[in-house]
């Protein structure tokens, strides 16, 4: 798509569908611009620099005319950042705007005309799994925070509603994974399940719970066991765990940890970690729900007593494909998870897409995991 069509149907598409979203998000929005938010960004701001992916002085790269509402010129540097713990990829876009600012005037001096920095991180695993984790921010060529008409700063989850909206446009990003430049965040579309190559789409039934919870019965999240250990395959975790104690984790609050070299799930541990998590999952209506798993390493997932995702040894970061879970009678289903991580890299998420949902898979949010309490 050329950029001149692209912009024309983003704001097409925000003009028909920002008003709903909004509408519909606002209520639910977390916000942004709060203590907490501009504090992280500012600490966000020095480690840039420290990267030299901003300021003067920052690394280069090509200019490229751009689209509203970025810059008429931008430059886009994609690198990873650890910042309070936690290692993210961080996207970085440097917007340029004058009268007679060109992809020629910018390459030959890449501090003039400089308007804004918009910059996406993505945050440590539960920060907002809705919007796949994302941390958004704007900065003045400064580095101080750019506001709204109303004052509010731009950092933090900016914004569901669209008068404000990074998220609000980012939304329509191929791939569901918000970035319009690149795909390497993408979750495979329901509809698309030829195209994305994977293995064709298995359906299960799986068998709810005889005898439902009482909610004061539950606690929030997955619980989990640590054992640390070198695993080659799943099925090794389940051995090892029958004749060795393990270490209670915090329980898990959401599948949607996709950490780099950073720490496995809640261990604490960077490599050699095998997990037994269990607990129970909530299908909020009747009908087919699509859902996808990616792993890196080995992982085997069982709900209502069916073996759904099997993708057992050492791999890099992959789907396990697609497929449809038939639920019948809403309600809570038991869930079974084995996980390793050998060395290197971690990634544990697991998506869906809720009956007559169209489009891409989100993470299955929050609200959906529990386990017994005590
Ligand atoms: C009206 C739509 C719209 C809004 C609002 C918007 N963006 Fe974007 N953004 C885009 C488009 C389109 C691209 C890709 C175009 C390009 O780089 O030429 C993009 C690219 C980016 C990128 C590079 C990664 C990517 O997605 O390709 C970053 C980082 C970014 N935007 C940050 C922000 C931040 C932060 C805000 C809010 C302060 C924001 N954007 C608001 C449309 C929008």
């Amino acid at each position: 798509m050329s950029r001149r069509r692209l912009f024309i149907t983003l704001a097409a598409l925000l003009l028909i569908g920002g008003p709903l979203i909004g509408r519909a998000q606002e209520a639910n929005d977390p916000g942004f611009g709060g203590a907490a938010d501009v504090a992280f960004a500012e600490r966000l701001w020095v480690q840039l620099r420290e990267a030299r992916l901003v300021g003067r002085g920052a690394i280069g790269s090509r200019p490229y005319e751009g689209v509203e509402p970025h810059g008429a010129i931008l430059t886009t540097l994609q690198s990873s950042l650890l910042l309070d713990d936690h290692e993210g990829v961080v996207i970085v876009k440097n917007n340029y705007l004058g009268e007679n600012v060109s992809v020629q005037s910018v390459a030959d001096n890449p501090d003039l005309n400089l308007d804004a920095i918009t910059v996406m991180f993505r945050r440590e695993p539960g920060y907002d799994p809705e919007t796949r984790n994302w941390f958004w921010a704007k900065f003045n060529s400064d580095g101080t925070l750019s506001t709204n008409p109303r004052g509010r700063r731009l950092a933090g989850r900016v914004a569901k509603n669209p008068e404000d909206g990074c998220i609000a446009c980012h939304v329509f990003a191929p791939g569901n994974d918000y970035v319009f430049l690149n795909d390497q965040f993408a979750v495979p579309e329901a509809f698309d399940v030829a195209s994305a190559g994977l293995p064709g789409v298995s359906n299960f039934v799986p068998q709810r719970l005889d005898q439902q919870p009482a909610d004061t019965a539950l606690s929030p999240g997955l619980r989990v066991t640590y054992y640390n250990n070198i695993f080659n395959v799943v099925q090794e975790v389940r051995e090892w765990a029958r004749r060795a104690p393990g270490d209670a984790g915090v329980p898990l609050q959401s599948l949607d940890y996709n950490v780099g070299s950073g720490k496995v799930l809640t261990s604490g541990r960077v490599d050699g970690v095998g997990a037994v998590i269990d607990g129970l999952i909530n299908f909020p209506t009747t009908g087919v729900y699509t859902m996808a798993m990616r792993s890196n390493d080995g992982v085997e997932l069982t709900i209502g007593g069916e073996t759904i995702f099997s993708d057992p040894t050492v791999h890099a970061d992959r789907f396990s494909g697609l497929v449809t879970v038939e639920i019948d009678q809403p309600g809570w289903y038991a869930l079974d998870l084995l996980y390793f991580e050998k060395r290197n890299t971690s990634t544990l998420e697991l998506f869906w897409l809720q009956p007559g949902e169209e489009g891409g898979l989100n993470f299955v949010p929050p609200s959906a995991f529990a386990h017994r309490a005590g």
